[in-house]
């Protein structure tokens, strides 16, 4: 090359990056602000949505907030693609307490073995007195359309787990955390516990970027990086809807309708994108504000960070800048969502705390035995608390954290009567 033009090319790069970083600018809010809080979704019977107040998310054109949550509560059926081997019948079923998009005591179930070898496999499951398979699927739906399509985990799957049913008001946020800010958390975690905690990040397929992957952030293994491929997902694999992003329905006994059931409505969007919509419009679960501003609850947010629960269930995160684009270049953060400071109580990484179920989703065979710190924002609208739900009380939920958790559980058991209630205040504050 002359070197005019290399001079040329080094001077359109200049004006390029310069364009694109005034682009950058404009979009960048440096004011960063509290992520709006509030349970501002209620459920209705009548006119679902219509009392909904969002984060400030700006809708696609013709769409509104209220037909993205209406899409989230619409109870599908058969005729309208519903199975064949499905677990509930809405988003809403599962994800609704307090209100639409909150959590729930549904609990799925999920099975497997470990080979020879010490490989975790899914199993192959037959159904219809052995007729037809469903083949290598952890997931067991606990439900079908017709007799001949129900599922039922065969005896050689030892491994058998119960997964409950996760929050997912404010994930929006959660999504616009950029990757770097996961992966930093991950690099402190050691020096902060003498080399005991180390979280680890994964890197999922994005489902709606074919041959992308980002860090996984959302379900208990981590398992996606974004809202637009969990729903798509649960659309499959809750309710037995098919997709564009997932074709294919888990079998063909007793299907009636043509794939993908979901497509583009009147507004040209399609169901999965209604819910992710509504899921990134949502406000992060507030906190009781009366509790919280009782020095019982102020001494336990101290000693909560002072024993190292903070360590993983990290206080708050920044979201990345408005105008970042993510999700493998699909998505750009909206204003509403951008540079926002959220709580959520948790670093989104995957921990060995002794409590893993043994079930291998995205990550490589070390995450088998690994769980996501479970954020706890919106932990008071829990009964049923960890991944299985069966701890009744916050004492023991504590009490099962051992391996990475060992030492705060230890710390917890060695902090007076009165630090531990004033903990356990400040937990259910939250
Ligand atoms: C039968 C109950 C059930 C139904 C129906 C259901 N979900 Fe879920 N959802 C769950 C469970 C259980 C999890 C945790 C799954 C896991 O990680 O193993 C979850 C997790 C999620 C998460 C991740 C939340 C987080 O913060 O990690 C999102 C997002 C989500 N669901 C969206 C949806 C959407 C959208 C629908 C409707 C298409 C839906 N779900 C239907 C039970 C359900
Ligand atoms: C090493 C990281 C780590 C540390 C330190 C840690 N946790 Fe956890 N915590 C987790 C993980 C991972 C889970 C999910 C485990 C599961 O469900 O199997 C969890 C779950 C929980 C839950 C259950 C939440 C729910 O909705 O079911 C509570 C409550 C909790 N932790 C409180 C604490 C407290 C209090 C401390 C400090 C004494 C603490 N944790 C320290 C990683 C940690």
């Amino acid at each position: 090359m002359k070197p005019w033009n290399v001079l040329a090319v080094v001077l359109s790069t200049v004006l390029v990056v310069l364009a694109s970083g005034a682009r950058v600018i404009r979009h960048h809010d440096p004011q960063e602000q509290e992520a709006p809080a509030g349970f501002t979704t209620p459920t209705l019977s009548e006119d679902p949505g219509s009392q909904s107040v969002s984060n400030g998310i700006v809708q696609p054109p013709d769409d509104t907030f209220a037909m993205d949550q209406a899409a989230f509560e619409e109870a599908d059926g058969v005729d309208t693609g519903l199975g064949p081997v499905f677990n509930a019948r809405s988003c809403a079923d599962c994800h609704q307490n307090p209100v639409t998009g909150g959590v729930s005591q549904v609990a799925e179930f999920r099975a497997g073995h470990y080979d020879r070898r010490g490989n975790f496999v899914n199993p192959n499951i037959p159904i219809n007195d052995n007729q037809n398979v469903i083949p290598n699927r952890s997931l067991v739906n606990d439900r079908a359309v017709c007799p001949e399509a129900q599922e039922r985990a065969p005896k050689s799957e030892a491994v058998r787990a119960l997964r409950m049913s996760l929050n997912t008001l404010g994930d929006g946020f959660v999504e616009a955390i950029d990757d770097g800010t996961l992966q930093a958390i991950a690099q402190q975690q050691p020096a902060l516990s003498g080399g005991k905690i180390g979280g680890e990040f994964i890197q999922v397929p994005v489902l709606e970027a074919p041959g992308q992957t980002r860090i996984g952030r959302f379900g208990w293994k981590d398992q996606h990086a974004s809202l637009l491929s969990f729903s798509s997902d649960a659309y499959l694999n809750e309710q037995g809807i098919t997709n564009r992003l997932n074709m294919t329905d888990t079998t063909t006994v007793c299907k009636t309708s043509s794939d993908p059931e979901d497509g583009p409505d009147e507004v040209g969007m399609a169901d999965i994108d209604h819910f992710a919509q509504f899921i990134r419009g949502t406000q992060v679960p507030p906190v009781d504000a009366t509790l919280m501003a009782s020095s019982d609850a102020q001494a336990g947010q101290q000693i909560f960070t002072q024993v190292g629960c903070a360590i993983c269930h990290v206080t708050a995160i920044t979201t990345a800048p408005a105008g970042t684009v993510i999700n493998g270049g699909t998505f750009t953060v909206p204003d509403a969502l951008g540079s926002r400071i959220i709580h959520p109580y948790s670093d989104f990484l995957l921990h060995n705390i002794g409590t893993g179920d043994g079930i291998v989703q995205n990550g490589p065979p070390d995450t088998g035995y690994k769980v996501r710190t479970t954020p706890l924002w919106g932990l008071r609208t829990h009964d049923r608390l960890m991944h299985d739900g069966l701890s009744a009380t916050r004492e023991q939920a504590i009490q099962r954290h051992k391996g990475e958790a060992l030492d705060s559980a230890n710390n917890f058991k060695g902090l007076s009567p009165t630090q531990r209630s004033q903990l356990l205040t400040f937990l259910n504050a939250l």
